[in-house]
């Protein structure tokens, strides 16, 4: 009513109460504008955030006005996004065929990023998990799919998923995890490779090209911290480049611990990767593993509480902090390639791993010691 009359006023009220929505962010700094000119500082977000409170998607043990905080944070902190489940197989096409697919969340979550000018990745095209079962059966429910039965299903999922967030979609992970962990396999034995055969990998990235011809097309993988199967990683995508696959960046999850990598391990594990000559994005940092009531080398104390208490950091914070140092700092070395971070999960109450309290920010979205270290490491 006021604002009607007083247009003025009524902008600056709404100035005002922007101002002291944000006020916490500029005590502390903003991570995408410390990193602007290094590289994206993304999240990974789920339904709930995408859709907003009043349509609680998976993440119920949050409140209407935690999620109000939540995606504040979200908007204040990041200019990428990933989505955390929505655009997996199993969410976005449940049921077989053109009627099967379910594409409000993601649609959500492509319109959120749309609207706060956000840099949008897809995840993820073709994996192991999250795949529903009709996908590898046959027509008969007790036998398999055929090779080619698999490869139409996979062309036709990707052309549709990708195709319908053409131009929008910047960033598809189009193969997640096939690299085998152990033993001299260098694939994992998963229903693509024993059905379709190693060229399933080619296949993927294929008809994601054909289907958005300018997206960036990244293979994923974890434990890449790993010599082993980071060898393995590297040869996998030489052979792929050598056969003329259009694999466009690699994705090194970096799901690590507070005791490693060090920052000189993680050096060496980019500057591996770096003879690719493709770039590396950080897709689904978190650091687990610091507990409350250890000191810094991790050795149990008694009688700590954990709690940060007088002004001092408990040890499990400064464990937390230490690495997220080292990782960035890592990071800022090889900025030349790494061109995306992005976090697995905004804050400790939503991460996958939310009892390792492995993230920036706490279940209040008030930043913890590790995000003054990684501010910090910004500015070396
Ligand atoms: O579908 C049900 C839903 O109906 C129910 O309301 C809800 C209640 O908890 O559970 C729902 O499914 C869960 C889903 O997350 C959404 O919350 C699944 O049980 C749960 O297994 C699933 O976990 C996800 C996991 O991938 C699946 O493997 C995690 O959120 C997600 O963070 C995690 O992400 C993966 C990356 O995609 C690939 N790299 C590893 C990373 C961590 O595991």
């Amino acid at each position: 009513m006021f604002s009607k009359h007083y247009p003025l006023f009524g902008r600056l009220v709404t100035g005002l109460l922007t101002l002291a929505a944000t006020a916490s962010f500029a005590d502390t700094g903003v991570l995408k504008d410390a990193y602007r000119d290094d590289f994206y500082i993304g999240v990974a977000i789920n339904r709930t955030i995408a859709i907003g409170p009043t349509r609680p998607g998976f993440y119920l043990r949050r409140t209407a006005d935690q999620v109000d905080k939540d995606i504040a944070l979200v908007k204040e902190q990041f200019n990428q996004i990933s989505p955390e489940n929505d655009l997996k197989w199993s969410l976005i096409q449940p049921r077989p065929g053109a009627d099967g697919y379910d594409f409000g969340p993601a649609d959500a979550y492509v319109n959120f990023g749309l609207s706060n000018h956000m840099y949008i990745v897809g995840h993820t095209l073709v994996w192991h998990q999250q795949t529903p079962g009709w996908v590898f059966a046959g027509a008969d429910p007790a036998t398999r799919a055929t090779r080619d039965e698999l490869l139409q299903r996979m062309h036709d999922h990707i052309a549709s998923v990708v195709g319908r967030y053409k131009g929008q979609v910047k960033v598809w992970d189009v193969v997640n995890e096939a690299v085998a962990d152990n033993g001299t396999n260098l694939l994992r034995n998963s229903p693509w490779l024993q059905i379709i055969g190693p060229d399933f990998i080619d296949k993927a990235f294929e008809f994601a090209h054909e289907a958005d011809p300018d997206a960036i097309l990244r293979y994923n993988d974890y434990g890449l911290e790993s010599s082993g199967k980071r060898h393995k990683l590297i040869a996998l995508i030489q052979s792929l480049r050598q056969r003329g696959v259009p694999v466009m960046a690699i994705g090194t999850q970096t799901h690590v611990s507070v005791s490693a990598p060090s920052f000189e391990a993680e050096d060496e594990t980019l500057t591996d990767l770096e003879t690719l000559g493709l770039p590396i994005h950080i897709t689904e940092l978190d650091v687990n593993g610091a507990r409350s009531g250890q000191n810094d080398t991790g050795a149990d104390v008694a009688n700590n509480s954990g709690a940060t208490q007088g002004g001092m950091i408990d040890g499990a914070n400064r464990r937390l902090a230490n690495e997220y140092a080292a990782l960035f700092r890592a990071f800022v070395k090889h900025k030349k390639s790494v061109k995306v971070v992005t976090f697995w999960g905004v804050n400790d109450a939503v991460s996958w791993r939310a009892g390792g309290r492995p993230l920036l920010f706490d279940a209040d979205d008030k930043p913890k010691p590790a995000f003054d270290a990684v501010m910090a490491a910004a500015k070396p």
